[in-house]
Order: structure tokens, then C-alpha cells, then sequence
């Protein structure tokens, strides 16, 4: 046990001992170790490079996939008292971006989205500074079939040498081995530490439902909202899908209850974040933009309309549950036509040859190299967001070759990817539909055997082990159950009584 780490601790943290996996991760860095490691949702990885930044000289650079997780880092270390930390996203205006880069020095933490580290102003001030350590949270998003495309990532490892090779961090709570192979590669790291930990959640109970319709899911949606012990989440596969759920759980419940999604506006999406996590909204019904690495802890339920893409996705998204330990409850409900719909997403994510063909010409035309423009420039011209980001990379990686090797190439690729998104929904439709237990079954994903010690009683383990999901239902409803109940039985009584006495 090493005092000054548990002073730290104490005197920043309050808290008095570590949680499982924390202390061997941070002296790994301070012994400047580049260091990978994985914690469960929850598992206290933000410590990991705070406790760090506290004890060593120069910023702390923390690579953040998300605006909301940022914000909400950013917030919960203010209100402990930190003034030295700051977040560069979008939401800022030029001038407010300005104003850090300017004072950049006397900030000691630093949130930055990858694309943030285009800007070749920021590039040049970080450059002329000590960084102390590199964080890369959220580390699977590095994986070029990470979680969304995010072609930034790749340069990473480009950043951190230009940057002086400070010590990296990469953190995740679910990455399967290939994840960190690519982890280890794309940042360039040499020997790292490995701080391996299991994935799983012992202490959310994981319920599987199969309905025959989407309309039995709503219902059953509203009836789970108006039962369950909140706060809750519930996630929808779509925009449209959230406004409609959050619409009808408001006319049929009494819970306060709000929809967040990526289409809505950047201080709406803040507002609602915040007024659920200071417990003035009891349940959010969301898309994915919602999620990872966001830290409420009291969250008792999750609830899915249908599956996410992928294992990842999943384990994240009802990783927000029960991060106080408590007990706390997943459910994931489908139908089988899901897996379905979700194959013919992904194919839309694809071209056409005529598409292909069109979009590559007009890049040919376009006299920047610049991936930023030449990404801005195909949206103008119609394409989707993610589908320019991924075309405007290949593009990039395989322009200096002959014309027709180069459409060859960035459609191998395109097609590559598509194959392991369906992958990846398969697998997780494999154990969706498989009646073992599903806790071992998602484990296995991640190359985990569940270990029986550690694991959960059967009955709060998932709905093949024998769940008894009314645990989960709230208590004060019980009561107010239990009084009308009781109050049925008095008016039933009487009622027998004036009925007697009118005999
Ligand atoms: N040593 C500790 N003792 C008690 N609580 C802790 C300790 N370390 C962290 N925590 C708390 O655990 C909660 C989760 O921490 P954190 O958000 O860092 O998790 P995480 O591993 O990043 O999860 P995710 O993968 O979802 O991002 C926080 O509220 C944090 O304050
Ligand atoms: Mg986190
Ligand atoms: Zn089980």
C-alpha cells in the first residue's frame, strides 16, 4: 500500500480505498509505463489518470469520444473543486476556443474530442508545452471498427510523438483482444502495461424479452417505466423513436420524463444531462448519443426497444446502471426481425457503384487534400456525415495509386466494413436468441468465463437463470399497492355490510 497514493485519495477524493484494478493502474503510469487498461463501466476509471495528474508536472490530455461524456467529466471535477480544467468541443464559440488555447498553461486537465486536434492552433500550443501524460478514454473507439468512424483516432499516435512521447493511457471497459491490439498500434505504444479486468457487472440483473411486435415493446416499455424503481434510461434504436416513447410514458405515468438525441440542439442535450443527473428527471429516453462513460450513480433501470449493433454498445449502454453497487436491473427487449432491420441499416451505410463512382469523381475534382474540407465539401454535395468521414479516409489512404486500383481499394474497404458491422450483429443476435445463461454468453463475447464465486445469486443473475424481475419494481408503488389493497378489502367489507344490512 503506498501512503502518498492514499493521501491523494483522500485529500482530492474523499474516498479511503481503491476499487479493484485503480492503484496497480496508476503506478503504472507513474512508473511511466505506457499502460492499457480495462475497468468494468463503473469501475472508477477517470481516477486512474486524475490521481496521476496530481502527483507528476505538465497537462494531463485526456482524448474523449463524446461531448456529453466530456461536459460531465469536465462538471464533476469542478465540483469537487477543480478550476484547472477545461474542454475543447464544438459546442464553444471561436472566441471561447481562442480564450483556452490562449491560456492553455494553466490548465492542468484537458478534454479534447480527436477532431479538436485538427487545428493546427492547437496542434502548435500543445507542441510547446510539457504534456505529463496522454489519455486516451474510451480507448475501443480507436478500433477503425470501433463504435462509430472516427478516422482522427488513426493519428493519434502521430499527435502523441509530436507531442514529445509523454506516457499514454488508454482506458476502456470493453475491448475484445483485437481492440487492443489496435489500441497498442494505433498509439505507437512500446511494452505497455497490460491491467486487464474482468467486464462484468454483478450487479445489474440482465432480463432478455422477446416480443411479437413493436407495439407490444412500447407497452411493454410504459408498464416497465410506470413499475420499475427509477431512475431509468430507455434506449431506442432511433431519433423519431425517443420522442415517442418520452410522449406516451408522459401521458400514461406519472414520471417525469424527457427524450435526448443526437438531432437536438448541443444546450438542450446539456440541460436534460444535467437535470437528470441532479435527480430532477426520472427517465430519459435516448439514442445511443447518449451513454458512455457518463457517470449518474444511482440509475436502477436500463431499458432497450432493441438491440444495439454490437456487444460493446450494449455493455456500455447498461453499464450507466448501478454504478453505486446497488442492485439494478437491464432489459432488453426484441422481436425477431430485428436483427433484420439492423442488416438493412447497415447496408444503407454503403453505395452504390454509381454512387462510388460519382462521389470518388467529385473528390478527384476538389484541389485540397485537407480531410476536413474535402469531408465538409462531400456533405454539401448530399453524402451523410459518417459516410463522407469514411470515404473522404480511403480515399486519403489509397489516392496516390492508379484510378482504378483506388476504386478497387475504397470499395474492399467500404464492403469490409459492412461485413464486420453484420458481424457483430450476428454475434450478438447468437446470444440473444440462445437460452444459456446470457451474463456467461456475453462474457464469452470477450473471451470471459464468469466466475461462479464472484458471481451474482442465479436470481439476480439474468432471465435464464431465474430472475424474479418484481425485485426491481418500485417500492413506494408497493406500498401504495398494498394500501389500495387494503383499502379494497375495507370498501369491500362495507359494501358486504350495507348489502347485509339491507338484507
Ligand atoms: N476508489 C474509489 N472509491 C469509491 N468510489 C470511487 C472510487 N474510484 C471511483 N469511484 C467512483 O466510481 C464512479 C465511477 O467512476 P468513473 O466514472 O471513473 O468510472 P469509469 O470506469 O470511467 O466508467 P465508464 O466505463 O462507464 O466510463 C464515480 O462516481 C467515482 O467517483
Ligand atoms: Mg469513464
Ligand atoms: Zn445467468
Amino acid at each position: 500500500m503506498d501512503k502518498q497514493l492514499h493521501q491523494t485519495l483522500a485529500r482530492y477524493f474523499g474516498y479511503h480505498a481503491f476499487k479493484e484494478g485503480q492503484e496497480d493502474i496508476i503506478q503504472s503510469v507513474l512508473h511511466q509505463k505506457d499502460t492499457v487498461a480495462m475497468l468494468p463501466t463503473g469501475g472508477g476509471k477517470s481516477l486512474c489518470y486524475q490521481i496521476p495528474g496530481y502527483l507528476t508536472d505538465g497537462l494531463v490530455l485526456i482524448i474523449s469520444p463524446l461531448l456529453s461524456l466530456m461536459e460531465d467529466q469536465v462538471e464533476r471535477m469542478k465540483m469537487r473543486g477543480e478550476k484547472r480544467v477545461a474542454a475543447l468541443n464544438s459546442t464553444l464559440s471561436f472566441r471561447e476556443k481562442q480564450q483556452i488555447i490562449r491560456h492553455l498553461p494553466s490548465y492542468k486537465f484537458l478534454f479534447v474530442a480527436p477532431e479538436a486536434l485538427m487545428s493546427e492552433v492547437l496542434l502548435e500550443q500543445l507542441k510547446s508545452m510539457q504534456i505529463g501524460l496522454f489519455v486516451v478514454d474510451e480507448a475501443h473507439c480507436i478500433s477503425e471498427w470501433g463504435h462509430d468512424f472516427r478516422p482522427e483516432y488513426s493519428k493519434l499516435g502521430e499527435w502523441r510523438e509530436a507531442f514529445g512521447h509523454p506516457v499514454a493511457l488508454a482506458l476502456t471497459a470493453t475491448a475484445t483482444k483485437q481492440t487492443l491490439i489496435d489500441t497498442v498500434q494505433t498509439l505507437h505504444l512500446q511494452h505497455p502495461e497490460f491491467h486487464i479486468h474482468s467486464v462484468n457487472r454483478p450487479n445489474i440483473a440482465l432480463v432478455k424479452e422477446v416480443h411479437d411486435t413493436k407495439e407490444a415493446k412500447e407497452k411493454r416499455a410504459i408498464e416497465l417505466a410506470d413499475t420499475l424503481q427509477g431512475p431509468g434510461l430507455i434506449y431506442c434504436p432511433t431519433r423519431q423513436m425517443t420522442e415517442d416513447i418520452a410522449q406516451l410514458v408522459k401521458q400514461q405515468t406519472h414520471e417525469r420524463v424527457e427524450f435526448y438525441h443526437g438531432g437536438m440542439d448541443a444546450g438542450d442535450r446539456m440541460l436534460i444531462q444535467q437535470q437528470f443527473i441532479n435527480g430532477q428527471i426520472d427517465l430519459i429516453c435516448c439514442t445511443s448519443a447518449f451513454g458512455m462513460g457518463i457517470d449518474k450513480s444511482d440509475i436502477r433501470f436500463v431499458i432497450h426497444m432493441s438491440p444495439p449493433q454490437s456487444i460493446e454498445a450494449f455493455m456500455q449502454e447498461i453499464g450507466r446502471a448501478g454504478r453505486d453497487g446497488q442492485a439494478s436491473v437491464s432489459v432488453l427487449m426484441y422481436t425477431e426481425e430485428d436483427a433484420d432491420i439492423q442488416r438493412h441499416l447497415i447496408q444503407t451505410e454503403g453505395f452504390e457503384d454509381s454512387e462510388l463512382d460519382f462521389f470518388l469523381a467529385q473528390l478527384k475534382q476538389m484541389p485540397t487534400i485537407d480531410e476536413k474540407k474535402l469531408r465538409e465539401q462531400l456533405m454539401e454535395a448530399g453524402l451523410q456525415e459518417t459516410r463522407a468521414r469514411m470515404l473522404t479516409h480511403y480515399y486519403l489512404m489509397y489516392q496516390a495509386g492508379p484510378s482504378q486500383l483506388l476504386r478497387k481499394e475504397v470499395k474492399e474497404k467500404l464492403q469490409d466494413r459492412q461485413t464486420e458491422k453484420v458481424r457483430k450483429v450476428r454475434q450478438f443476435q447468437e446470444r440473444i436468441v440462445d437460452r444459456s445463461c446470457f451474463r456467461q454468453s456475453l462474457l464469452s463475447y470477450f473471451d470471459e468465463q464468469l466466475d461462479q464465486k464472484e458471481s451474482s445469486s442465479s436470481q439476480h443473475c439474468c432471465s435464464s437463470c431465474g430472475l424474479v424481475l418484481s425485485e426491481y419494481e418500485k417500492k413506494d408503488q408497493q406500498l401504495e399497492l398494498n394500501e389500495m389493497k387494503h383499502w379494497k378489502t375495507v370498501l369491500d367489507r362495507m359494501f358486504h355490510r350495507t348489502k347485509e344490512a339491507q338484507h
